[in-house]
C-alpha cells in the first residue's frame, strides 16, 4: 500500500505551458512526408498533410522547435525563402542527406500557425555565426521597410514572423555537431550573438546551449564556463537527454525519470552557483528542448548513413513500457515546473516520434502518443508538490527509489486535481490511498491508465489502437480518500473535481 501527500498549499510553482512543446527536424521523414507531402490526398493547398495537422492538434503540443538539431548546425537559412523553383538542393552534412530546401523559415512559421503552435527558433552557430543570426531575425521579426525584412513582404509575408524564443545553436559541446566547440569559444560566440540579437530586440527570449546530455565528459563544467559568459544576457539554459534500456535492465529503464531529474537538479545547482558568483538577482530558467526515449543502439552513426533523400531515419515505435516512460518523463517536467519552462519531446513525426506516416498514406498515433496528450489535455495551472510513503524498487543505474512516481496538478478555475503517477514496479500491483480533505469536496472523473499485460505491444498502421489508455475500474473517492490500484509497470492520470461525474 502506498500513501500520496498532496495539499494545495504545496506549490511547485505555475505550470508554463509551453512544457509540451516538441521538435521539427529537417531530418529523415520529419518534413518531407511528415508534415508536409504535397501530393498527398490529405495535403492543404500549401502541401502540409491536413491528417497530421489533427494529429498534431489532438496531441496537444504548444510550441515547436525548428530546424534542428545537428541539422542547423550547417543551414543556410537563405536556402529556404523565396521561390521554390529557385531554392538549392544541399547536401547536409549532420545526417548526409539531401536537402531540398522546400520547406524553410516562411513555411514553418505558416505551419505552426495552422497547427496552433508556437515557434521555438535555433540559428546556426556551428558553420555561421552572429551575422547569419542577427540576419534572420531581421528576416523574421523586423518590420517593412529594411532590405531583410522586405525580403520576407516579397516572399508572400507582409506582417512579421515576430518568433519570441531562439535557441543559439545546437549541441556545440559536441564532436558530432557540425562546428563543434570547446566551452570558452562557445561562451563567447553565444555572448556576442546574444548581444547582437538583443539589439535588434531586447525582448527576445534566447535559450543558450547546455550539455547534449548528462553523461558529456564536460557536463557541468560546460554550463559553468558558458553561463559565466552569458548569465546576464539569456534566459534558459538547453538541456537534452534521451533514454534507452540498457540490455535487459528493464528496472532502470522504467526509472529513467529519475536520471532526469537528477540532470536537472544538477543544472539549476550550477545556475545557482554561477548567480552566486555574479552576486546576481536573477534566476535563470531551463529548456529541457530535446527529450524522449530512442533506442540510440539502432543508429549506425552518421558515417554509416548513405547520402539519400527524405528517407526513414530512427523511426523507432514504441511499445508500452516506452509510453510508460513517456508518462514518467513528463511527471518530472512538472515536478520541476519552478524552473523548467520549455521542453521539446523530440521529435513530432516519424523521427523518434508520436505520430508515425506513411508517404502518401496512413497517420496514427504511437503508444507515447498517449500519456503526453492526457497530461497537455489535463493538466492545471499550477503544479503541486506530492510526497509518497510506500514500496520501492531496486535499480542498477539509480539505486534504490520510490516505486511510485507522482506529481499533481490544481486548476483555479475548475477546482479540479489532476494526479499523475507511474508505477515502477515490475512485479508489484501497488494500492494507493489519497487523502483529499484539504481540497474540500471532490469526486472522482475519470482514471485512465495506460498499461498492458504484453509491455512489448505497439502501435501499427493496420492496428493502430491497439494500445490506448484505458479507464481503470475500481477507483474510488471515500470519506475524502480516493483509492486505486496500480497494476504494475503502468501510468496513470486521476481526475478529481468538485462535484465529479461519477
Ligand atoms: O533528435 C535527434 C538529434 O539528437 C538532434 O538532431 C540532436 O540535437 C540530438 O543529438
Amino acid at each position: 500500500m502506498a500513501r500520496l501527500a498532496v495539499d494545495p498549499a504545496f506549490v511547485v510553482g505555475p505550470l508554463d505551458r509551453r512544457l509540451f512543446g516538441s521538435f521539427v527536424e529537417h531530418m529523415g521523414r520529419s518534413v518531407y512526408t511528415g508534415i508536409y507531402e504535397p501530393d498527398h490526398p490529405a495535403a492543404d493547398e500549401d502541401g502540409f498533410r491536413t491528417d497530421v495537422l489533427d494529429l498534431v492538434r489532438e496531441l496537444g503540443v504548444t510550441a515547436v522547435r525548428y530546424p534542428g538539431g545537428n541539422f542547423v548546425s550547417n543551414y543556410n537559412w537563405e536556402d529556404g525563402v523565396g521561390p521554390k523553383d529557385q531554392r538549392p538542393r544541399r547536401l547536409d552534412l549532420a545526417w548526409r542527406a539531401i536537402e531540398s530546401n522546400q520547406v524553410g523559415t516562411d513555411e514553418f512559421v505558416d505551419w505552426a500557425g495552422k497547427a496552433g503552435v508556437e515557434p521555438i527558433w535555433a540559428v546556426n552557430l556551428g558553420t555561421r555565426g552572429i551575422t547569419e543570426a542577427v540576419e534572420l531575425l531581421q528576416y523574421t521579426n523586423l518590420p517593412a521597410g529594411t532590405e531583410l525584412s522586405d525580403r520576407r513582404v516579397a516572399n508572400g509575408h507582409e506582417k512579421p514572423h515576430d518568433i519570441r524564443i531562439w535557441c543559439l545553436g545546437n549541441e556545440l559541446d559536441g564532436p558530432w555537431q557540425i562546428g563543434h566547440k570547446t566551452a570558452e569559444e562557445y561562451a563567447r560566440l553565444a555572448e556576442e550573438t546574444a548581444n547582437a540579437m538583443r539589439r535588434v530586440d531586447p525582448d527576445l527570449e534566447l535559450v543558450v546551449c547546455g550539455s547534449s546530455n548528462a553523461s558529456m565528459p564536460t557536463f557541468g563544467e560546460w554550463e559553468r564556463v558558458v553561463l559565466e559568459r552569458t548569465y546576464d544576457l539569456v534566459d534558459h539554459i538547453s538541456l537534452h537527454a534521451y533514454y534507452e534500456p540498457a540490455g535487459d535492465d528493464r528496472a532502470s529503464f522504467l526509472a529513467a525519470a529519475e536520471g532526469m531529474d537528477r540532470f536537472i537538479g544538477s543544472v539549476v545547482a550550477t545556475a545557482d552557483h554561477v548567480k552566486a558568483l555574479k552576486r546576481s538577482d536573477k534566476e535563470l530558467t531551463l529548456s529541457f528542448d530535446e527529450w524522449n526515449v530512442w533506442y540510440q543502439d539502432r543508429f549506425p552513426g552518421e558515417l554509416g548513413l548513405k547520402i539519400r533523400e527524405a528517407t526513414g531515419l530512427i523511426e523507432d515505435v514504441y511499445d508500452v513500457d516506452d509510453a510508460v516512460v513517456v508518462g514518467s518523463l513528463l511527471i518530472t517536467l512538472l515536478r520541476h515546473a519552478d524552473r523548467v519552462k520549455i521542453a521539446c519531446q523530440a521529435q513530432l513525426v516519424n523521427v523518434i516520434a508520436p505520430i508515425l506516416t506513411e508517404p502518401g498514406g496512413r497517420a496514427w498515433r504511437q503508444t507515447i502518443f498517449h500519456p503526453f496528450a492526457l497530461t497537455a489535455r489535463h493538466a492545471g495551472n499550477r503544479v503541486l508538490r506530492t510526497e509518497v510513503a510506500g514500496p520501492q524498487v531496486d535499480t542498477q543505474a539509480f539505486g534504490t527509489v520510490s516505486a511510485l512516481w507522482t506529481t499533481a496538478t490544481a486548476n483555479d478555475e475548475t477546482g479540479e486535481v489532476v494526479v499523475f503517477a507511474v508505477n515502477r514496479s515490475e512485479t508489484e500491483t501497488i494500492g494507493l490511498e489519497v487523502p483529499l480533505h484539504s481540497f474540500g469536496e471532490l469526486e472522482l472523473t475519470e482514471h485512465l491508465a495506460l498499461y498492458d499485460d504484453d509491455r512489448a505491444a505497439v502501435n501499427t498502421a493496420d492496428d493502430p489502437d491497439r494500445v490506448v489508455p484505458r479507464e481503470l475500474d475500481g477507483t474510488t473517492v471515500t470519506h475524502g480518500i480516493c483509492t486505486a490500484t496500480l497494476p504494475p509497470a503502468s501510468w496513470h492520470m486521476i481526475r478529481l473535481s468538485p462535484g465529479g461525474t461519477r
